[in-house]
């Protein structure tokens, strides 16, 4: 009995012509690439087994994203892929930080020689870092044969016994089936058939004194605590590969602290040569797309943080209140967004600006049985109270509105309406609402760009209150071009106290 692939329907396919040396690692707690002094690293994928469904396309991506690159900052993928593909541009990379997948390929052999970690971070069903399965051609004899991943340094010796035992030991394993390695491997297993495909194997003859790795048989032949894979002599520079970061070179616990003791002023100082893990890496300075965040180079800020130029440098700093964060607006030319509704209402939690315009039309508010889109329930309007911001061509145009709600007052934080200077474009527009008494805007400072067209609303009153002059500004409009607001409720109709908007 062989240990269960991957979980997935493909695997209804039988295992006669599935590659014939296929490996299969669970969690692994490995480690690192052998990094130069330059690296370039490029973003990997998340596509899983899904495809854009033309193989051309989907292998010029693939040629462009991995060109050159050398570390791999997520997983790589390779799914569909016929036998006449050339992969020499994968020969670059030296570390994938996530999961390898190799999925329905026929080629027969990838140059990934100069791979030595899979790092694992994110794993392929949650428990693969190097998941291969079908790989052959259904009508014919192409198909995977080898993994050239002759560089990955393994850690066990694998029996089938072990695998069963490592599966809740948590380490890297390789298990092979069907075809027999080269007698030059003896025992030990391999990725392919030649004499030079044996895997690398660093702990089958430590002195029980090492408790990791061992570069010889005798106690004095340990390697360095800070190793993984394997080394070639008992210092931290000796390390094939680095358990935690490669600060240098050496291979240490924590890159060097952005701040440290100073056991003269008992004070915490700036270190003057501290650095940023990147990676594995411990580097002087962030690589240009990533940020700093803390001790560490990021692609993008976490949640609660937003990206801040400080002396020149991209910081996270945590945010004062909510994060901004830009949302787009719906669009009169999109039929699927024309309004808000209750299918898209949801994308708009947490926005605090909001780029295009925000329509409210009859087929959102009450729903639009056509396109079985239901009714938007009132409450989810409140999702705009963080909006600050409007920025876009017809800006925030009112033309249907829950008959519960007599006024706006989800937008009460909504501060500025600004647009592109478009001749005849509307600001706000309020049309024909009966339910409205009032406007409930409070916030509203600025309509920078764009007229305010208010109109036959018959119950809603304080309109009149409002300093429209100060919210238009200074403009070389005419007033009257500017500002449409009538065929409301009468003043001397509306109660008496008085409200601004
Ligand atoms: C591997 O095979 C090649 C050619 O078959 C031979 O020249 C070489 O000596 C072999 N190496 C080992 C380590 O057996
Ligand atoms: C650490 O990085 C240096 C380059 O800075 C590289 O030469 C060395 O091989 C790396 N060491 C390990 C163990 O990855
Ligand atoms: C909205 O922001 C809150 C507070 O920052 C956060 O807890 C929540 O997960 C966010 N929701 C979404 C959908 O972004
Ligand atoms: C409205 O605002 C303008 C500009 O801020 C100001 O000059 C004017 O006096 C205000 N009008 C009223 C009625 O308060």
């Amino acid at each position: 009995d062989s240990p269960k692939p991957p979980q997935s329907d493909l695997h209804s396919h039988t295992n006669s012509h599935i590659s014939k040396y296929v490996s299969l690692i669970d969690r692994t707690s490995l480690c690192c690439a052998n990094v130069n002094g330059k690296l370039t690293v490029c973003d990997g994928t998340k596509n899983f087994l899904s495809t854009t469904g033309n193989s051309e396309i989907q292998y010029n991506l693939m040629k462009t994203r991995y060109n050159n690159c050398d570390i791999v900052m997520g997983n790589l993928e390779i799914t569909m892929m016929d036998h006449t593909r050339d992969f020499s541009f994968l020969e670059s990379i030296k570390e994938v930080t996530g999961y390898i997948l190799f999925a329905i390929n026929e080629f027969s052999r990838l140059p990934l020689h100069h791979l030595r970690i899979i790092r694992g971070s994110t794993l392929y069903e949650d428990q693969y870092a190097l998941a291969v399965m079908v790989n052959y051609q259904r009508d014919g004899e192409h198909g995977l044969q080898e993994l050239g991943l002759t560089h990955l340094t393994g850690t066990q010796r694998v029996t089938h016994l072990m695998y069963r035992v490592c599966l809740t030991c948590g380490s890297l394993f390789f298990f092979f089936i069907s075809e027999p390695c080269h007698k030059a491997c003896g025992d030990v297993p391999c990725w392919g058939p030649g004499n030079d495909t044996c895997q690398i194997l660093t702990k089958t003859v430590c002195a029980p004194q090492c408790s990791g790795r061992c570069f010889g048989r005798n106690p004095s032949e340990c390697c360095h605590v800070e190793c993984a894979g394997g080394c070639t002599g008992p210092k931290d520079t000796d390390c094939f590969a680095c358990r935690n970061f490669n600060n240098s070179g050496s291979c240490v616990p924590q890159c060097p602290q952005t701040v440290i003791y100073n056991r003269l002023t008992y004070r915490m100082e700036p270190n003057p040569n501290a650095k940023y893990q990147y990676g594995s890496i411990c580097v002087t300075q962030c690589p240009k797309i990533f940020v700093v965040d803390g001790s560490s180079c990021v692609s993008n800020c976490p949640s609660n943080k937003m990206e801040v130029e400080k002396n020149g440098v991209k910081t996270c700093e945590p945010c004062k209140g909510l994060c901004p964060k830009v949302c787009h607006g719906t669009s009169w030319t999109d039929s699927n967004s024309e309004t808000v509704d209750a299918r898209n209402i949801e994308s708009f939690i947490n926005c605090t600006k909001i780029q295009g315009s925000l329509n409210f039309l009859v087929t959102g508010i009450e729903g639009d049985d056509y396109n079985k889109v239901p009714p938007l329930d009132p409450e989810k309007l409140k999702i705009f109270n963080t909006v600050e911001e409007i920025t876009g061509v017809y800006f925030l145009n009112i033309q249907s509105w829950p008959a519960s709600m007599s006024d706006l007052s989800v937008f009460s934080n909504l501060q500025t309406i600004q647009g592109r200077k478009l001749y005849k474009s509307y600001a706000l527009m309020v049309v024909k609402i009966n339910s409205l008494t009032s406007l409930g805007l409070r916030s509203l400072q600025n309509i920078n760009d764009g007229a305010v067209y208010i109109k036959g609303n018959k119950n809603l009153c304080y309109h009149d209150t409002v300093n429209w002059t100060r919210l238009l500004g200074s403009r070389p409009q005419k007033r009257s071009k500017l500002l449409d607001v009538t065929d409301n409720q009468k003043k001397g109709e509306c109660g008496e106290w008085g409200r601004t908007i």
